[in-house]
Order: C-alpha cells, then structure tokens, then sequence
C-alpha cells in the first residue's frame, strides 16, 4: 500500500514578538541582574551580562520575530518566561489543544472524518508531561478510535513521525495516520540567555499520512523517506524526572535549551547535505528536478549553504523558502510550516523535499511529488 501526504494544517499563535522588544526586555533584564550582582561583579566573582542585539540575531540567524502562545511573561523583565496556567486533568492540556487545532485544518482540508483516522502520533520535541501520551489525550479530543503515542526525535520529530505513519500504512496495519507537532518552545527556552533567547517560537502543524487508495486525488506521493541519526551534545536539554529545575526557569541553565551554535552549524551542513544528495542518487533525482527544499527551519545561512549543496547553486527563495524570518525555530514544525505555506503552486509531478535536522543529532529527508 503506497502512503501519500492527504493534506497539512497549520496553527499559528496569535501573539508575535520582534527581536526589537526581545532584546529591550533581555536589556532590561541584564542590566536588573548586574545592579542586582553588583558586588560580586566588581569582585571578579560573577561575569556582568552583556546586551543582546537585534543587529546580531537577524545577522546571525535571520530571525526578525517570533510567535509565542503567552507574550506578557516572556517580555517581563522581572519573569522572562511564558505565563501559563497548569489546568486541571479534567481540562485539555494546552499542547493537546495546540495539536487539536493544527490538526482539525488538515483533516478539513484533505475532507476526512475524524472518525475514519486509524492512528495519531505526537512527535514533538517538547512535551508537556510523560504520560499519558499527547497523541492519546488528541486522539480522545478529536473522537478518534484506534491508537496513538508520543514520539520526540527533537527537531526531527515530524520527518521521523511521517516516515513512522507511511511504515504502519505500507505494512497495512493503518489506512490513515494523524502527525500532528505542537510546539511549544517558549517553555524550555532559557529567556535569559544571551545566545539562545532569539532562537525559537511556538506553532503547532499537522499532517495526514494515509494509504493512496482512500487519499483524496489533491494528494501528495511519498516517493521516499530516510532517517538518520548521530549522538552528539551539541544541542541539550537535561530537564527530566530524575532531576528538579529551579520554577523560575533562571539558573538552572541545562535544564533548559543549551547548545554550542558554531559546531552545530559546521557538523549539521555536511551531514544533511550528503544525505540528501545521497537519498536523490538512490531516488534517481537531478538536482534540476527539485523545484523546492523545504528546509527545516533554524538558520537561514545553514539553509543557503545546505541548498546551495544540493541544488548546485544559490537557491532562490522560491527553491528554498524561509518562514524563520517570522516565526524563528519552531523545532519539529518548521520544514512542515514551509510546506504548507509553499506548495499551492506545485503542479501534478513536480518533485520536492521536506527535510529536518536537530538535536541527537537526527535528519529526516522525506521526497514527495504533487499527484493529479
Ligand atoms: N547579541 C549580541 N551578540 C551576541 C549575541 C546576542 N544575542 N549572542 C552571541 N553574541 C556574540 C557572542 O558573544 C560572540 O561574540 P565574540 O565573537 O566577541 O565572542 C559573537 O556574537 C558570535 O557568537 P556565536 O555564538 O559564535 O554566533 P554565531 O555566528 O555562531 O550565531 C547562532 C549563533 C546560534 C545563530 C548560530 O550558531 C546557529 O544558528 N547555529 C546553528 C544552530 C542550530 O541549527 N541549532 C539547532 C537548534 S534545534
């Protein structure tokens, strides 16, 4: 049984922040802490922090804004974390809501009940609690009867989590598989410090793997997946039931999102780039046939330079659209907000490729062609 993309859906957070107000909050922040450390500061003992800059974070990374599901604490320079209730069990969890939304858009979109969906898999990079898993709380939430589970392979999770729904359809243990990635990366940033606090933004994308025979005929081939992965330190988050972060999310600094931007940068290219092109070589795919790359989304010089790769020369922003620009990293949803955005205008046959890369590390190539 062949496995196609039916249909994606999207939910964006209402609330957006520019670098400009990030940096004026993070300013303040810094300038609080060293009046605050003043002694020690002057002592030796403690460094003074220094001011971010929304010159650098564009220049840097290309990022000009973000979305966040709770803006008034992330900007408080006296909380410089996201606001957000804990609600009750007997409420849906936020993240379950997120998925929710971005998942009610693909289904309407690919016209499919929720009740004919055989199987959900969260696969997010951060979830709200262990157990019991997103997918079933969406699942439930969405009246579906079959199964679900979480799985989080980082900002690789959606490439990994389409790979996982096409395996269940090609092995006939599914007919229709509900991905949905939300996103929620306010929450493990740490807001106040200095080298990542630009880095990410809340979103929430689905996607609806099902077998081509039910597919609606506005559909999307899978014409292969790969997955890979490679450990590495390099990008962290220790947070977990055997330790304890601080609540305030401040001084406690590995609890959090940490990485070591430059290696990432320099290991993550290569990486990705061979893969591509050897996935393309075993698909038997000329660069010239790819009309886009829909990249994950976490640096836009990383995205020239890996396209530039594959395509063989500079890709344009239509061979390679950016979507960072407006909602920064947005982990596992990134390469699926880019498709979504950009893909209206593919016409039956023309060939592209969803790929995302991240922390473990993992990369996940996902080539599909427009049917019709
Ligand atoms: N404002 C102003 N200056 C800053 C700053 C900020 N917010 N953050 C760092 N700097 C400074 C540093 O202190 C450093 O100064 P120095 O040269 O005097 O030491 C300088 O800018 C360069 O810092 P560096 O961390 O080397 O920047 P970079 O060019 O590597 O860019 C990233 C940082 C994170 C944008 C970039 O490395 C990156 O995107 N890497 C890939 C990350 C990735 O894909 N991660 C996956 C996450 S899921």
């Amino acid at each position: 049984m062949n496995p196609v993309i039916s249909a994606t859906g999207l939910w964006t957070p209402p609330h957006s922040v520019t670098n400009a107000e990030l940096v004026e909050s993070f300013n303040a922040w810094a300038d609080k802490w060293n009046s605050e450390n003043k002694a020690e500061i002057e002592a030796g003992t403690l460094e003074a922090k220094t001011h971010s800059s929304v010159d650098f974070i564009e220049k840097a990374s290309g990022i000009k804004s973000r979305y966040v599901v709770e803006k008034t604490g992330v900007v408080d320079p006296d909380y410089m974390r996201p606001k957000i209730p804990e609600r009750p069990n007997e409420e849906l969890s936020i993240l379950a809501e997120i998925a929710v939304l971005a998942a009610n858009q693909a289904l309407e979109r690919a016209g499919r009940d929720a009740k004919d969906v055989d199987a959900v898999i969260c696969a997010a990079s951060n979830m709200q609690r262990a157990y019991p898993a997103m997918a079933i709380e969406v699942q439930e939430a969405l009246g579906i009867d079959g199964f679900a589970f979480d799985m989080n392979v980082a900002c690789s999770s959606a490439t990994f989590g389409i790979q996982t729904a096409a395996d269940y359809i090609r092995a006939g243990n599914a007919k229709s598989v509900l991905m949905v990635n939300p996103e929620i990366t306010s929450g493990h940033l740490n807001w106040t410090d200095r080298d990542s606090h630009f880095i990410f933004g809340d979103v929430a994308t689905a996607v609806l793997v099902e077998a081509e025979d039910i597919a609606p005929d506005d559909h999307w081939k899978i014409l292969g997946t790969q997955l890979k992965t490679r450990f590495s330190s390099n990008i962290r988050n220790n947070f977990g039931f055997l330790n304890r972060a601080d609540p305030s999310g401040i001084g406690t600094h590995d609890k959090l999102f940490v990485q070591e931007g430059r290696k990432v940068f320099k290991e993550v290219v290569p990486m990705v780039s061979e893969m591509i092109l050897s996935e393309m070589e075993r698909l038997k795919l000329k660069p010239e046939q790819m009309r886009r790359l829909w990249l994950h989304q976490a640096n836009a010089n990383m995205n020239r330079l890996i396209s530039s790769r594959v395509l063989g020369h500079e890709a344009s922003e239509n061979e390679s659209p950016t979507v960072l620009d407006e909602y920064a990293n947005t982990s596992s949803a990134g390469s699926i907000i880019a498709f979504h955005k950009h893909s209206e205008d593919f016409q039956p046959g023309d060939t592209g490729l969803i790929c995302s890369f991240g922390a473990g590390y993992s990369a996940g190539t996902v080539f599909v062609e427009r049917a019709g």
